[in-house]
């Protein structure tokens, strides 16, 4: 090595700078398909729709399209394609292309619904002039234009919303069967293959992708008039609004075990959700793009300064508003979903609807978590759990990273460090507290392991090209990986988890699935090869090609099917009792419905911490609400500012979990300054009094299909300068956190949307908006509750989220212009599927000048809770009433009262009315 880079070494050393190693992985000009395509923009599309062919029923029309080279005088059909647009429920649509005929089936992404989507009427309104218009029950019109072939969705007011393939570059490559070699058509005298480099082979790298199939890619274009923005497509490190991508790569979604990853970027990292919204004043509308295979994504916002004028005018012909997009997938069929808003509250509602919403946590899982890459024995593991009631931190789980297992074989313990690990877990949930341990699903191919050698005599695993077990490597070495396809193999893998298939677990042990892209170390890009076989159900006179599926079509839901068979698995090993907990790295269109999720090896740094406020959310709009990031930043050692920081910020994010590298120096609260143990304490003192709070947002979730994190302009649609905003977030309507993310910060700049106020959660001092400056101590955690709203609280501190069950209540009302307020309250017993069976409350809360009341909501629920209302702060309050009753069963209660502060913060003391049941405060002037 010459001198000079041993010295950059050294310095990179020293300084402790890592980044990513980008040249493991692919650019769009390094994918086959990418490159090949990308610059595919032909002045006119070859798609037309043949319209004598079209045949309307139910909510579906089909059609025939077929394609046409346009210099083609004689009109020669090249290739025929079965066209269908189905009108879905709540404003919803779906255009599906695929081949008439192909020459085997194309593959059809598999999971990502949550069902068959329901149907919604569809009317043919008129067929003529090359242009086909439907209406759907709601009103949406579709105008069709036969040729080229176009797609107009157009708004409640009748202007276009979304367009399909205004830039003709729909595009679905015909497969072919592969010819060795053309015989000299040109005439040139020599052979030729019979077409382009990379067709039927690719190489990146040593790894060679055999390409069995041939090119088999499908691309289509979306034009958004009218927007100002685009969102979504997670999981970039990007913001959250996208942004142009002319300049370098697309947007990529590839699921992959990126080391190292680095921030503001378009590559592609854990996760892949191909949905988009699109919003503006005028109206938010979504696509999502329902496909597994690598997938590249263009941008161009055309209202963005730095794209050029004069393209704006030729493309847009002097539309200043207008965002264009295009998805291109190396496989598959064109399978879109037009989600047609309007408000940005529809569109992530719409996505929920097709993909599936997260369901009801346990609720210990909304608490805090104490992980670590190890808690090396049970002797560490009892410290740790001690140490947080030494030092009065509330904690919910202790997790256990792969060094549990005996030589990274999951579902078997290391014998020595771990002997007792029933005793080991009875002495968390003494406390109320819960163990989480790691299942990853690589398989470690050791002779006697009993899972390798079923998986091996059985016949389970992903084969290679060549219908061989295919082998890998990943923590335990030489690996292999179950082929969840297979139903029989998920049946399988869903009865490890059985309590008698892996001892020492109970209902109090719940899971977490890493390394599920999947991460192959020594597999091309950090994941398996596209060649790589997957079970296909069998059918008769299927064979070869047609007999089983590439590891290409279906990356990016591989780890969504080990979720699946996890969460099947935790469900039945408890009779469908207890609600299990799960957490996932990969990511793909429906996740939510089984697991959390985290944003992998993150770095402990402050721009990190920033990064996980954009990264959740776009992760939330995307149906993936629990989300969080490792606390303290996964690689490297915070030192005790960043760490106060990154509790303060994460006690306000839906998954609140501290993690680090096995390298990194031990960091639990109490190895900080004792100064910096109390800010730590205190921020998780603030998540646990906001506990029923998340529990209650969780819950709407399950019903209304919401992010629970929420940008901005989600409430705050007409009012332009929230759309780029992703450095603060609110949760529910009621809170808006803006945290700190940066050192030495001694204030912060806060926007306030709409009319507020915006109460400081502290003071209780309300503010207007839009904009504040909001002084910061180190203890200061900037979050204000919107006028108009109640949030309800428990101020008892406890060891965990389980013993605060009958903790009684504070209602903090932040009242409104109009002295009025609302919110809701959901409780049940936090673990069981009883809720189902009308065990719970839910109850709305309402509060005006002359009274407050809480009531059931729910009709025929009960749930006999012993919480009882402590407290009632009303902030904000211009004229106190003279005296205050309770009622309750009947019976009445006078209420003492106190004004604090500048005589507008109102205290009911003691009401000590049940939350099981009906009361009202009636209020005298
Ligand atoms: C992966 C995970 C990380 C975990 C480690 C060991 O890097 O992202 O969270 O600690 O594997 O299992």
């Amino acid at each position: 090595m010459k001198v000079w880079a041993l010295v950059l070494v050294a310095a990179f050393v020293i300084i402790g700078i890592s980044a990513v190693d980008k040249n493991k992985f692919k650019t769009c000009s390094q994918s086959g398909f990418c490159k090949r395509l990308r610059p595919f923009k032909p002045e006119k599309s070859q798609y037309s729709l043949n319209l004598d062919s079209i045949l309307v029923h139910g909510n579906v029309l089909s059609a025939e399209v077929v394609t046409i080279d346009a210099a083609d005088e004689k009109r020669t059909v090249l290739w025929k394609y079965a066209f269908k647009l189905s009108a879905l429920a709540d404003g919803t649509f779906r255009v599906e292309l695929d081949e008439a005929d192909p020459l085997y089936p194309r593959y059809r992404t598999q999971l990502a619904l949550d069902g068959e989507p329901k149907a919604d009427g569809l009317k043919l309104i008129s067929k003529d002039d090359g242009k086909v218009i439907l209406v759907n029950t709601q009103g949406h019109k579709v105008i069709i234009t036969s040729e080229p072939l176009k797609l107009e969705f157009l708004d409640l007011n009748g202007e276009v919303a979304v367009v399909l393939n205004e830039n003709s570059q729909l595009l679905v490559e015909p497969l072919r069967a592969r010819r060795e070699k053309v015989e000299d058509e040109d005439g040139d005298g020599a052979n030729q293959l019979d077409d382009e480099e990379g067709t039927w082979s690719e190489t990146f790298q040593s790894h060679h992708d055999s390409k069995p199939r041939g090119n088999e890619a499908v691309s289509l274009d979306v034009v958004f008039p009218d927007a100002d923005h685009v969102y979504g497509i997670p999981e970039h490190t990007d913001g959250l609004a996208l942004k142009t991508t002319t300049s370098g790569d697309p947007y990529r979604l590839y699921n992959l075990d990126v080391f190292e990853y680095i921030l503001d970027s378009r590559m592609a990292i854990y996760g892949s959700v191909p949905v988009m919204y699109a919003h503006g004043p005028k109206r938010t509308v979504g696509v999502f793009w329902h496909n597994s295979a690598e997938t590249w994504i263009d941008v161009v916002n055309y209202g963005e300064g730095n794209v050029v004028s004069s393209l704006v005018n030729l493309v847009t012909g002097g539309q200043k508003k207008r965002v264009d997009a295009r998805f291109l997938s190396e496989s598959g069929i064109v399978d879109m979903f037009v989600l047609m808003g309007s408000t940005p509250g529809d569109a992530f509602r719409q996505y929920t609807a097709l993909t599936g919403t997260t369901p009801l946590p346990p609720k210990f899982s909304l608490g805090y978590h104490q992980c670590r890459w190890n808690y090396m024995d049970e002797a560490d593991v009892r410290s740790v759990d001690e140490n947080f009631d030494v030092h009065d931190i509330p904690m919910d789980s202790i997790w256990l990273d792969i060094e549990y297992t005996n030589k990274k074989m999951y579902f078997t313990w290391d014998v020595v460090k771990f002997p007792r690990p029933a005793e080991m877990v009875a002495n968390l949930t003494a406390k109320g507290r819960k163990m989480v341990v790691i299942v990853d699903p690589h398989i470690k191919r050791e002779p006697g392991y009993f899972l390798h050698e079923d998986a091996t005599e059985l016949g389970y695993y992903v084969k290679d090209r060549d219908g061989k077990d295919y082998e890998g490597w990943c923590w335990p070495g030489s690996s292999s990986y179950p082929d969840f396809f297979n139903p029989v193999v998920s049946r399988y893998y869903s009865d490890r988890y059985r309590f008698e298939n892996f001892p020492g677990t109970s209902k109090d042990v719940h899971l977490w699935n890493d390394m599920n892209e999947p991460s192959v170390f020594n597999g091309p890009e950090v994941t398996m090869p596209k060649d790589c076989r997957h079970y296909k159900p069998p059918q008769d006179g299927l064979e070869g090609l047609a007999a089983y599926w590439e590891h290409r079509h279906v990356h990016n839901e591989y780890g969504l099917w080990n979720l699946r068979a996890t969460n099947t698995g935790l469900l039945d090993r408890a009779d469908g009792v207890y609600r299990p907990f799960l957490l996932t790295r990969a990511v793909f269109a429906g996740t939510q419905r089984y697991s959390a999720v985290w944003t992998g090896d993150n770095t402990a740094e402050w721009s990190f911490l920033a990064a996980s406020v954009p990264m959740c959310l776009s992760l939330a709009i995307a149906g993936n609400s629990f989300c969080g990031s490792d606390v303290g930043g996964f690689f490297k050692y915070p030192e005790a500012e960043l760490m106060t920081r990154w509790y303060q910020a994460a006690a306000f994010q839906p998954f609140f979990r501290a993690h680090s590298h096995i390298e990194t120096k031990r960091r639990e609260p109490w190895l900080y300054p004792a100064a910096t143990t109390a800010l730590i304490r205190d921020a998780n003192r603030k998540r646990y009094a906001l506990l029923d709070f998340w529990y209650t947002l969780f819950y709407e979730h399950t019903v209304d299909g919401l992010p629970v994190m929420r940008p901005l302009f989600q409430h705050y649609p007409d009012e332009p300068a929230t759309y780029p905003i992703d450095d603060q977030y609110l949760l529910g309507d009621a809170l808006l956190v803006k945290p700190v993310t940066t050192a030495g910060a001694s204030s912060v700049e806060v926007y306030l949307p709409g009319d507020g106020p915006w109460y400081d959660v502290d003071t209780y001092v309300p503010h207007k908006g839009p904009r504040i400056t909001q002084p910061v101590t180190i203890s200061k955690i900037p979050v204000y509750q919107r006028g108009g709203t109640i949030v309800p609280r428990r101020e008892r501190v406890r060891r965990s989220s389980a013993l605060m069950a009958d903790d009684p209540f504070t209602l903090v009302v932040a009242l409104d212009a109009n002295n009025s307020a609302r919110g809701s309250l959901y409780i049940d017993d936090g673990e069981t599927y009883e809720y189902k069976n009308n065990k719970y409350i839910y109850a709305k809360i309402e509060f005006g000048p002359d009274e407050m009341t809480y009531t059931l909501a729910s009709e025929g629920a009960q749930y006999p809770t012993g919480a009882w209302l402590e407290r009632v702060v009303v902030a904000g309050i211009r004229a106190a009433p003279r005296s205050a009753r309770l009622q309750q069963d009947g019976r009445q209660t006078a209420l003492q009262m106190t004004l604090h502060k500048g005589n507008d913060v109102l205290v009911l003391r003691k009401p000590a009315a049940s939350m099981a049941r009906p009361w009202t405060i009636t209020f005298a002037y």
